[in-house]
């Protein structure tokens, strides 16, 4: 028997119903992504490509269809068993970063790291680690300001700072560049791949880039 996919969509459909019709986003996408492959997803503004990748994290529900880990369907699963899942094992860079507002960098970063455990406060390794990640993002001197203090590029950085810091198995980003210089975006990136590479991260990056486009193993095309 073939071993099925790491990550994977069978026949997905997204739509909304809106007070003048029906938009459809996904009519029956499916797609197939092996544990350490580097994916990313490109197509049009309004293509479909934030939905799809909440989808596939199991941030949101299909229509029709449905998204399987290691063959596994996980919108079967009951929602804490999802979460769970989760913050095991997805790190998820939001096109908007969904940063806290009223929590520090460093307190952002270590959301994910406090979601796997139930610490009041966090143990001196974890902060350590929360810095480092901080520091291949070039945000070690601004631990204490709030989201609301920093540029749009540094929430960016600090969105994949964040997704990062359990070194996820699947990291699911979308367009995490999209607001960074070309040289700034490079650094974040080069970090992002050695680390997937070293750790045969499996990635999943939605982009408009096509430099970043070939970096990746391959591309799947919406719209
Ligand atoms: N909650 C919603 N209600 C109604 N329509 C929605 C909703 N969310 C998304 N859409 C519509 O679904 C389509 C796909 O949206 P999506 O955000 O997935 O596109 P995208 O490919 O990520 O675009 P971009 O490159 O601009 O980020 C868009 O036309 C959008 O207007
Ligand atoms: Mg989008």
């Amino acid at each position: 028997m073939t071993e099925p996919a790491y990550v994977e969509a069978v026949a997905l459909e997204k739509f909304y119903v809106m007070p003048h019709g029906k938009v459809e986003v996904l009519k029956g996408m499916s797609l197939q992504i092996q544990r350490g492959e580097h994916v990313c997803i490109m197509g049009a503004s309004g293509s479909g490509k934030s939905t799809l990748m909440h989808l596939l994290a199991g941030l949101d529900t299909p229509d029709g269809g449905e998204v399987r880990i290691e063959g596994e369907s996980i919108h079967t699963w009951k929602e804490s068993k999802r979460a769970n899942f989760r913050a095991k094992h997805i790190g998820v860079v939001f096109q908007n970063y969904h940063l806290l507002p009223d929590l520090n960098v460093l307190e952002n970063v270590l959301i994910p790291a406090r979601a796997l455990n139930t610490w009041r406060e966090p143990a001196s390794d974890v902060v350590a680690l929360a810095k480092s990640r901080l520091k291949s993002v070039g945000l070690l001197h601004r631990l204490e300001h709030r989201p609301v203090e920093l540029s749009g590029g540094e929430q960016q950085r600090l969105a994949v700072a964040r997704a990062l810091i359990n070194e996820p198995e699947i990291l699911m980003a979308d367009e995490p560049t999209g607001n960074l210089d070309a040289e700034t975006g490079d650094q974040v990136l080069d970090d992002l791949f050695r680390l997937s590479e070293e750790k045969k991260r499996t990635l999943v990056i939605v982009t408009h880039d096509p430099r970043l486009a070939a970096r990746c193993h391959r591309t799947i095309r919406l719209g």
